[in-house]
This record gives structure tokens, C-alpha cells and sequence, in this order.
């Protein structure tokens, strides 16, 4: 059976993460982070409401009671076409936005209706390989020297050549010292773990693993990207009281502890979209110049396997 999800589809649907990434750019180093996701939230809303799917907001900026809009549950789109589940983070690393850092993103996925998990806003350990090694080479389970030396292994290098990105945060001291001992040179970044996991898959990012925790939401983007062009990915959710424990219950999940793997979060095709909001490893920023806008887009589709890059210069 053909799937629903084509390039024309995919295509269709940049216009969302290309009009939040055009939004956001205008307020890319005024320090203000909400005004910027706003904008961003705002363009991409009114992107996927012009669209001719009858899509449903699976991960987005929060339950309904907490967000006004593109909230988990909303519908989108001009109720008729295909059936979809969105998860989209309109402006990926918001701090990175306000302080005109590399690698601010808007981000958007598609699948067939039922085809990304519900994931709820808490955190998520994950661990994440890009493409080309046996099944379960690294290991969520397994201690940070394991998996160094498993991948370096893999690869076929010595632990020092192989390089780690770890979000920088106090609650990864202990990972990162692991590493460090194991050997691994660590990258560390701000903010942004859907472009850190996103690295893994880009040799010339000196990146062959992530690891360590973030947002849930994000998990299932990266591994939407990672189910497009290969890689693997292993997750599960943090929970640190009751409050995220009724987040969870309430987006439906049944067994907190469970580990995800790629597949599990994502279950079949998908779509996976980004926009560079600031420039970085992965994308050019959104640029403003001579009268035009330039924008600069990644389009992974699993279907088709196509890997697209769209450069689009507009009118302002
Ligand atoms: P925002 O865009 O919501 O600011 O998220 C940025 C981010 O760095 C994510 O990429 C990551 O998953 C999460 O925040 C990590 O959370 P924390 O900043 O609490 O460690």
C-alpha cells in the first residue's frame, strides 16, 4: 500500500517550519525568548491551518488547559486530506533564539494518523547512534565505558576518537566525567538536543553518539529525523514526582519505566522537517538581506527515503 506520506506532502508542509523560522528570526538576539516562540507558534498555526490534511497536534507547546495554541490535541489543517499526527516544535531552543546562538530550530514531523507516540512534557533519557551499526551496538542500559568502548569498537577506532554530545547541565556531571574517563571526547551544547541527537548522523560534526536527558517532546523529533535517514535511538521517561506522573497517565502511557526505541516512538513513515532559525551545524540561519528573506531547509522523508534541502529566497 502507498503511503499517505509523499515529498509533494512533505513539500507542502515546510511552509509551517519555514514561516516559524522567518518569524522568529525577526527577534533572533532580543534577549526575549517567549516573543520569539510566539511568533514562531503563531506562523506556523496559521501555516498548518492554510494546509489540505486533517492533521492532529500529538507533541506541541503543552496541554490544552496550559497552551492557547497548536496544543496537544488541536486539529489543524482544513479538515480534509490525509489523516496526521504533527509533533512540531515551532522554535527549538528558545534561549538559543534570544541570545542569536547557533542552531535555534523550527522543527516540525508527520506521520500517518496513530504513527508518533504521545509523549508527554517531562524528560527523557535517551542514547542515540547515527546510521551503519549492528542493531543494539549501544546500549541505554549500559554504563558510559560500555558503550564507548562498544561503539569505538563499531567503528574501528580507539575511545579517543570517538565524540559525544551531551546537553551541558549540572544533572550530567557524572555522564560526563564517564565519558571523559572512558576516554570520548564530550561536545557540549547549550540547548538543543534534537540538533545534538541530529549530529550523530553528520560524520563532519566529529559526533557519533548523544547522550543524557532531555525533553520527551524532542525525543520523538530526533527519532522521527533518525527514522528517515537511519541511526538508532533508545529513550525513557524520567518521572521525578506525581505531578509528571499524571502527565504521563494523561497522554495515555501506560508503563512509565518502559524503554523506547526508535520504532516504538515512531511506529512507521514519517516526515521530519527543520529550518534554521540562527545558523549552525546543521542549517543557515534565516537571513535577511537586499529586499529578500532567506531561508534554509532540511526534508527527511522515510517513505521515499528522499533527503531534500530546500534554499528558498523571498520577498520580505
Ligand atoms: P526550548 O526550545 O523549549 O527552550 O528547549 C530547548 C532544550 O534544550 C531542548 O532541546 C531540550 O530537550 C531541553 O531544552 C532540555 O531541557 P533543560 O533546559 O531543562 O535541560
Amino acid at each position: 500500500m502507498s503511503s499517505v506520506i509523499t515529498d509533494d506532502l512533505a513539500l507542502a508542509v515546510a511552509r509551517a517550519p519555514i514561516n516559524a523560522a522567518i518569524a522568529a528570526a525577526r527577534l533572533v538576539g532580543r534577549g526575549d525568548e517567549r516573543a520569539a516562540d510566539q511568533a514562531a507558534v503563531d506562523a506556523m498555526r496559521a501555516s498548518l491551518n492554510a494546509l489540505a490534511i486533517r492533521g492532529r497536534v500529538v507533541i506541541g507547546e503543552g496541554e490544552r488547559d496550559e497552551a492557547p495554541m497548536l496544543y496537544v490535541g488541536e486539529t489543524v489543517g482544513v479538515g480534509k486530506g490525509p489523516e496526521l499526527d504533527i509533533a512540531l516544535d515551532p522554535l527549538e531552543g528558545t534561549t538559543l533564539a534570544a541570545k542569536a546562538k547557533p542552531n535555534a530550530l523550527a522543527v516540525i514531523a508527520i506521520a500517518p494518523k496513530g504513527g508518533l507516540l504521545h509523549a508527554p512534557d517531562t524528560y527523557m533519557d535517551k542514547i542515540a547512534v547515527g546510521p551503519g551499526y549492528a542493531d543494539g551496538v549501544v546500549d541505554l542500559d549500559a554504563s558510559i565505558e560500555d558503550n564507548v568502548k562498544a561503539l569505538a569498537k563499531a567503528k574501528g577506532v580507539s575511545a579517543e576518537e570517538v565524540g559525544v554530545c551531551v546537553l551541558d547541565r549540572p544533572r550530567h556531571g557524572a555522564i560526563i566525567e564517564a565519558l571523559r574517563s572512558a576516554g570520548a571526547r564530550v561536545h557540549l551544547i547549550g540547548d538543543g538536543d534534537i540538533a545534538g541527537v541530529i549530529h550523530c548522523t553528520k560524520p563532519e560534526t566529529g559526533i557519533d553518539m548523544y547522550v543524557g536527558s532531555g525533553g520527551a517532546p524532542e525525543g520523538v523529533l530526533a527519532a522521527a529525523a533518525l527514522k528517515c535517514v537511519g541511526g538508532q535511538f533508545q529513550g525513557r521517561l524520567v518521572i521525578r514526582n506525581e505531578e509528571e506522573r499524571a502527565r504521563a497517565v494523561q497522554a495515555g502511557i501506560e508503563d512509565l519505566k518502559r524503554r523506547y526505541d526508535l520504532n516504538d516512538l515512531v511506529l512507521g513513515d514519517a516526515v521530519f522537517i527543520a529550518t534554521g532559525v540562527t545558523g549552525g551545524s546543521l542549517l543557515d540561519g534565516v537571513r535577511f538581506a537586499g529586499g529578500a528573506v532567506h531561508s534554509h531547509t532540511l526534508i527527511l522523508n522515510a517513505a521515499t527515503k528522499a533527503i531534500s534541502e530546500l534554499r528558498i529566497r523571498q520577498p520580505v
